[in-house]
């Protein structure tokens, strides 16, 4: 089978990447490298040459708003007699903050890319499809466990960009071509990374969030860990959220591919978390515990637009997909940590 697989030389995309090569997926990955580097695509390359897989990958840099470039990549695939079977769309601009002052931005990328996308899909017919929606689109709320009827309030750009792509869905969902098959998985917070320490996470700037700017401070990168409050609503006053490692998210897509190949038409929206709660000093306790890296940290006030607690009720992921998160917390901070400490000022 053959994957294309937009923004695989991201955090997410990269993890994914991995995976499907080494379950024995063909992978094109189209990337524009403009959240990413392009040393990612030559750690995916070492990892192939240590298991003789390179012959199954390629990639392209592009931007998947200029539609001639995902035009040819479905015309050649179809002339290798190896047309795409799925595409896991990944590429997109996530940043909340970076959102509220271009906001045109996230709707030219975020949207009129995934727009460009589906026409190019339909136009080669390739109808399956594996996208990155966010726990984002659940906005303010804090009544927990969150599953995927909670109400969709999206209170910022990026999040309504999500909320589009989703309504786009519906629409071609509920269109005469009875054809498509959707996931649309809402991811909660990714965290950790492979454990082969050749991928990880790495932001640009500084890190806007928890778990990278808790290792960067461990590898000294940073001075200090400000704790966004400690007078929530939650057991220790800190914000609590649904961290989950970057393998097991990566495992849901691979879920969610098996899903669709034994389905006709459907259209699902499905939470991807751990389906736990961790509060930031149970974060901060756990990583000084697995690492023996003391975290100097200082408590600061509420940030904007932050919850009290934001986890997922993964009952429709286990249900459908047959899926379960595997890895634990001390996993997450085991794995994290050993990227850091391999890469400690990250592709570079
Ligand atoms: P990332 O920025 O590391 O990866 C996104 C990739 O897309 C980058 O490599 C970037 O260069 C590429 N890209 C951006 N615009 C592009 C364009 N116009 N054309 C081609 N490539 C483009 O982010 P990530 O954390 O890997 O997230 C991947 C997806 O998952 C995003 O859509 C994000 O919104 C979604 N998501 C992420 C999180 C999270 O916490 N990381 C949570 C929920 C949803
Ligand atoms: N936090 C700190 N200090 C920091 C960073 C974060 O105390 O330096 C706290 C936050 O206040 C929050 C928790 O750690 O309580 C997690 O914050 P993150 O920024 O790591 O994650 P968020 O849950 O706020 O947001 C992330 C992504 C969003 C996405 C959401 C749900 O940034 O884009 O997860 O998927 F929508």
């Amino acid at each position: 089978m053959r994957v294309l697989l937009t923004g695989g030389a991201g955090f997410i995309g990269s993890h994914i990447a991995l995976l499907l090569l080494e379950r024995g997926f063909d992978v094109i990955i189209l990337d524009s490298f403009v959240n990413s580097s392009s040393i990612v695509i030559n750690r995916i390359k070492t990892f192939l040459q240590n298991k003789d897989l390179k012959s199954k990958f390629e990639y392209i840099k592009g931007d998947i708003r200029d539609k001639n470039i995902l035009d040819n990549i479905f015309i050649k695939s179809i002339k290798e007699c190896k047309p795409i079977d799925t595409v896991i769309h990944l590429a997109g601009l996530k940043s909340v903050s970076d959102s509220l002052t271009n906001p045109l931005h996230y709707w030219d990328v975020n949207v009129r890319g995934t727009l460009n996308l589906l026409l190019s899909m339909k136009e080669y017919e390739c109808y399956s499809l594996v996208f990155s929606s966010s726990a984002t689109i659940y906005g303010l709320s804090d009544s927990v466990p969150m599953s995927e009827d909670h109400k969709i309030l999206p209170i910022n750009p990026y999040g309504q960009t999500k909320v589009a792509i989703e309504n786009m869905f519906y629409d071609l969902f509920n269109s005469n071509i009875k054809l498509w098959k959707i996931c649309s998985l809402r991811y909660f917070n990714p965290v950790g990374a492979h454990s082969s320490g050749l991928i990880g996470e790495d932001p640009v700037g500084i890190p806007n969030n928890l778990f990278p700017f808790l290792t960067q401070v461990a590898i000294g990168r940073q001075k200090i860990l400000k704790v966004f409050g400690d007078d929530w609503d939650t057991k220790d006053g800190s914000g609590v959220r649904d961290y989950i490692h970057i393998i097991d998210l990566a495992d849901g897509h691979l879920a969610s591919i098996d899903y669709l190949n034994s389905n006709d038409s459907c259209l699902e929206f499905i939470n991807l978390g751990s389906g736990h709660g961790y509060s930031v000093f149970q974060i901060i306790r756990q990583f000084e515990l697995t690492t023996g890296r003391k975290i100097p940290f200082s408590i600061q006030g509420r940030r904007d637009g932050d919850v009290a607690k934001c986890y997922a009720d993964i009952s429709k992921a286990k249900k459908l997909l047959g899926w379960t998160p595997k890895r634990s917390l001390e996993q997450i901070c085991l794995d994290g940590w050993n990227w850091q400490i391999k890469n400690p000022n990250g592709y570079c």
